[in-house]
């Protein structure tokens, strides 16, 4: 947990309230957390799930690793110390987006167990929809669209995800996707088809 070093703030409620946000948007705000390993097909998915909600009529929008650390995040490396803090703005971010009344992607690996539950603690009962993109490490690492891979098995990245660096896999997920035998539109499919039935594209 971050120290709070501001002091002399007041939180100031907003006039316009979550409930009517969601009412405007037609749906809840919620967050759609998918994790899984680099290559494992979380922002390709993301980024389909988004275009088909989209289509729908709903209020979505993709906060993605690899961009997010170009700007918010671009003080943090790969360190635990680093994922955790990456993690954590990403959550409060995250519950942001919920409570203007959005659907919100987000595709980081998350590879920590205590960092994904901590950003499940930060939003309601009901509002955390973890998606384990489950990818075999053989699989990611056969795809190995940016070469990562590669240069960590050459030792030239330290620290890498699934090779020097643990991946904590979800035991309680409320959807776990079989990207290893799945494509992309199937995996898509069956988010929309879980976020339909359980009641998050209405409200
Ligand atoms: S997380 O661990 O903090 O959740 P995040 O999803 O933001 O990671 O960023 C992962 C992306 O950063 C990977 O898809 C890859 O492109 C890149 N990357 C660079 N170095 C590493 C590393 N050491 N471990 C994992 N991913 C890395």
């Amino acid at each position: 947990m971050s120290e709070q070093k501001a002091t002399n703030i007041t939180w100031h409620e907003a006039r316009v309230g979550r409930n009517e946000r969601e009412e405007l948007s037609g749906h809840r705000g919620i967050v759609v957390w998918f994790t899984g390993l680099s290559a494992s097909g979380k922002s390709t998915v993301a980024n389909e799930v988004d275009h088909r909600l989209h289509a729908m009529g709903k209020r979505t929008y993709v906060l993605d690793g690899d961009n997010v650390r170009h700007g918010l995040n671009k003080n943090l490396g790969f360190s635990a110390e680093d994922r955790a803090e990456n993690i954590r703005r990403i959550g409060e971010v995250a519950g942001l987006f919920v409570d203007a009344g959005t659907i919100v992607l987000t595709a980081f690996i998350s590879p920590y167990t205590a960092d994904r539950q901590q950003a499940r603690e930060l939003l309601g009962e009901g509002e955390f929809i973890e998606v384990y993109v489950n990818a075999s490490l053989a699989t990611c690492e056969a795809r190995d669209p940016k070469g990562l891979y590669a240069k960590a098995r050459a030792g030239e990245i330290k620290g890498f995800t699934g090779i020097d660096d643990p991946y904590e896999a979800p035991e309680q997920a409320e959807l776990v996707l079989d990207a290893d035998s799945k494509g992309i539109s199937e995996l898509a499919a069956e988010v929309v088809e879980f976020l339909e039935t359980s009641g998050c594209l209405s409200v």
